[in-house]
């Protein structure tokens, strides 16, 4: 069994006391800061760039996973590096050169994590096997927090996770995020998951410690 990942989504964070949040959920025991970032064309949303997480990383160490749900992501990923990255996730469906945005991530040293939104095939997948350290299935339609898990997406969890094993790739993280609380996260790691996003989940509860505990909990019962 791989040890869980839990990422909670600074999205669902209040935003004027953003480094006390990420303070709070690091000391509250969470694993990775996961970073939602928006461009207002890939989701019909808007968060932060690449100045934000930047200035975070001055006063954070925790790896910062960083998911770009922007389009032709490959024009952003030297600034996100530069700007201190450890993990950058770009969406299979935003660029017809996802194998060279995955490429350009390994390049600068950086963790490359392929995405997929719930209504995309995981087929492509099998031609980038070799160029991967992370999937992260989608189990909401992006650009929001708060939804509900997409049910047909544990089964998506599964057929990766049953790629990547069959191609020796048991090294390579399996990340859901979406609608992940106390009540579906066994669900997902039973599925194959191993990385947890929650947004909501966290940053909804006024104790963070006991938020991060009852993942944990579903986890293990
Ligand atoms: C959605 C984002 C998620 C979001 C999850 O587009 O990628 O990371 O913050 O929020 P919850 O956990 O509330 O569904
Ligand atoms: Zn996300």
């Amino acid at each position: 069994m791989r040890t869980p990942v839990i990422a909670p989504s600074i999205l669902s964070s209040d935003f004027a006391r953003l480094r006390d949040e990420v303070d709070e959920v690091i000391r509250a025991g969470c694993d990775w800061i996961h970073i939602d970032v928006m461009d207002g064309h890939f989701v019909p949303n808007l968060t932060l760039g690449p100045p934000i997480v930047k200035a975070l990383r001055r006063h954070v160490q925790a790896t910062f996973d960083v998911h770009l749900m922007v389009e032709s992501p490959e024009r952003w990923i030297p600034a996100f590096v530069d700007a201190g990255a450890d993990i950058l996730t770009v969406h299979y469906e935003a660029t017809p050169h996802v194998h060279r945005a995955l490429q350009m991530i390994r390049e600068s040293g950086k963790r490359a994590g392929l995405a997929l939104n719930p209504g995309t095939s995981p087929d492509g997948l099998s031609y980038l096997l070799a160029d991967v350290d992370l999937v992260l299935v989608m189990t909401v339609n992006p650009g929001f927090g708060g939804q509900s898990l997409v049910p047909s997406t544990l089964a998506k969890v599964a057929e990766v996770r049953r790629m990547l094993d069959d191609a020796g790739r048991q090294d390579v993280h399996v990340e859901v995020d979406g609608g992940i609380h106390a009540g579906t996260i066994r669900q997902a790691r039973d599925a194959g998951a191993d990385v947890f996003v929650a947004g909501s989940a966290v940053f909804d509860e006024p104790d963070r410690a006991l938020a991060i505990e009852s993942l944990r909990a579903a986890l293990r019962e």
